[in-house]
């Protein structure tokens, strides 16, 4: 299928590692020029050197939860060339604690994280008539093992929040849409973690998922390109669980 995202240009925030990198690599193999980033300088520079035979990525070293350093990567992004047609604010705080700090985490890097990056770039989508593409959970949707805590109660405002920019900019021809993985297994990622740290959550997480495996990152990736492409044209306000039929619930 053409998904016809040539060229097109793609800012993805945590891109070095995890679901993020998979989004990464999966928008270059359509040949897209890609900027990304993460907190980490060494990370940021070994991805960009390791990404480069794949083709245009860029990498920046940013962080989420500092406004003006978004506003101000955005701003150099949308100046170095082509505008800016699709944003992916994936970082999560990933934040389990019901504590404040917990709380106020989640809050400025979920869902400020993810205003931050939208508000700045929204000029320039309006230009190209873009799309955003917000990642959120299945956390969001179902009370599991994470509760009580802020990460499903922001993954859930992510929805909403999405739902709302979906509404609101289709005058201006801008679609927004939410990705909400099910549990997806990265060796160095939070189930590799659990994993190591919590032999028994993961065997009773893992024994969840009815197709008898986790999720691969590649598998996120591959829904967000596809809303973020022109086959997507007249999909917007959507939540697409990408979960294996882990869920129970059953989404109207
Ligand atoms: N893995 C799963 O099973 C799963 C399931 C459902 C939803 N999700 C969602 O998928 C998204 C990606 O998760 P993941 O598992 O791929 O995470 P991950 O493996 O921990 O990767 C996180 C990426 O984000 C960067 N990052 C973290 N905090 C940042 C900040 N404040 N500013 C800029 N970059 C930052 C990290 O680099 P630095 O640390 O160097 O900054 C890294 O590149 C999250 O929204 C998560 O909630 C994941």
């Amino acid at each position: 299928m053409q998904l016809g995202l040539n060229d097109k240009v793609i800012v993805v925030t945590g891109g070095t590692k995890g679901i993020g990198r998979a989004i990464v690599e999966a928008f270059l193999a359509e040949g897209a020029e890609v900027h990304f980033c993460s907190r980490t300088e060494s990370d940021v520079k070994s991805a960009q050197s390791a990404l480069q035979s794949a083709g245009k990525a860029f990498g920046a070293v940013v962080d989420v939860s500092k406004p003006e350093q978004v506003a101000g990567w955005i701003k150099k992004v949308a100046e170095s060339g082509n505008g800016i047609d699709v944003v992916v604010p994936n970082v999560s705080a990933l934040n389990m604690s019901n504590t404040a700090d917990g709380w106020k985490s989640a809050f400025d890097i979920d869902m400020m994280g993810t205003f931050s990056l939208v508000d700045a770039a929204l000029p320039s989508l309006e230009k190209t008539k873009g799309n955003i593409v917000t990642i959120s959970s299945v956390s969001g949707k179902e009370i599991d093992f994470t509760a009580p805590s802020p990460y499903g109660s922001f993954k859930a405002a992510l929805i909403h929040y999405t739902a709302q920019l979906a509404r609101t900019l289709a005058p201006k021809g801008i679609r927004a849409n939410t990705v909400s993985p099910g549990n997806i297994y990265i060796a160095d990622g939070v189930w590799g973690n659990v994993e190591r740290g919590n032999p028994e959550l993961f065997k009773s997480q893992f024994e969840k998922n009815p197709f008898g495996r986790m999720g691969k990152a590649e598998e996120i990736a591959n829904a967000v390109v596809f809303l973020a492409s022109e086959k997507a044209s007249f999909i917007s306000g959507t939540n697409l669980v990408v979960d294996g039929a882990l869920c129970n619930g059953v989404q109207f």
